[in-house]
């Protein structure tokens, strides 16, 4: 039984065991998760996504409304969903408009060229050219095959809720792909699938209230792309995180340099 003073220095004294400190094992998963493009067909039992799930729901939201709505889909059923998106997308892609716009319409700096970056090397590893519009559109279809994964998740919000519960949902989200990961799973968060939420409330019991948000591919990733994990380079903490007051790191007054 730790001491009390243990207890001060070790700020978190359960979250270690034989295996070693948890902070090894949750940061392996963490950074090990990638957008998987490539599934295996291997089986994924219902257990295991409840298991996901099960685990997924701790996740914080404020004031607690927890606002994530989710609907699992595999084998004949979404296959069905599949070949009804894939159609759409083939024959009348531009009838059809996700009800909320996911990026800024300028999008600005460093986010833009963060984007343009992402092409070069999502479709450079595809041996897809920026410019070749008919390729890319094929390599988009693949997405509402759910690439080939077990199972498809499509998550949809109340659309009178905020934005604040938007925030809940990508902690809900993160929190799915995390133990997902945790589980030998492998994701692909999707807002692709939003385009289609006409198309997907024939097919789900998704009620007028919700609006679609994103899809998630979810499955036993092929060895090879497991193996690479993640292609996108991420910003370094200098880059995007500011920190004052604290004795070993110089404060250059950030939390004064904007008052008047
Ligand atoms: C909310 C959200 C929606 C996304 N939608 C798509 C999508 O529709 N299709 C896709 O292939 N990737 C999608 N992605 C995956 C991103 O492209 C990917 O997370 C990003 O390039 C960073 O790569 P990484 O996840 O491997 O670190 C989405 C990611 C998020 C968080």
């Amino acid at each position: 039984m730790p001491s009390a003073q243990q207890e001060m220095i070790d700020p978190a004294p359960s979250c270690r065991d034989e295996r070693g400190p948890a902070s090894d094992l949750v940061d392996h998963v963490i950074k090990s998760r990638f957008a998987c493009r490539s599934f295996s067909d291997r089986v994924v039992p219902r257990d295991l996504v409840e298991e996901v799930l099960e685990v997924a729901r701790f996740a914080p939201s404020g004031a607690n409304i927890q606002p994530w709505h989710v609907y699992v889909v595999t084998g004949a059923r979404k296959d069905e969903l599949s070949a009804v998106l894939l159609k759409a997308h083939e024959e009348a892609r531009d009838q059809y408009r996700s009800e909320y716009q996911y990026y800024a319409s300028p999008l600005p700096d460093p986010y833009v060229s963060r984007r343009e970056q992402f092409g070069r090397l999502f479709y450079g590893s595809l041996g897809i050219q920026q410019w070749d519009v008919p390729a890319r559109a094929r390599q988009t279809a693949r997405n509402y095959s759910f690439f080939g994964a077990a199972v498809g998740l499509i998550i949809t919000i109340d659309r009178r809720l905020q934005v604040g519960s938007w925030l809940d949902l990508g902690m809900f989200i993160q929190n799915v792909m995390i133990a997902a990961g945790a589980r030998g799973l492998q994701t692909c968060p999707q807002e692709t699938f939003a385009k289609y939420h006409a198309l997907l409330r024939g097919l789900l019991p998704i009620t007028p209230d919700e609006m679609v948000v994103c899809g998630m591919s979810m499955g036993y990733g092929e060895t090879g792309v497991v193996d690479t994990g993640s292609l996108m380079p991420k910003a370094a903490v200098a880059d995007f995180a500011h920190f004052a007051g604290f004795a070993d790191s110089a404060d250059h007054g950030i939390l004064t340099e904007n008052k008047p």
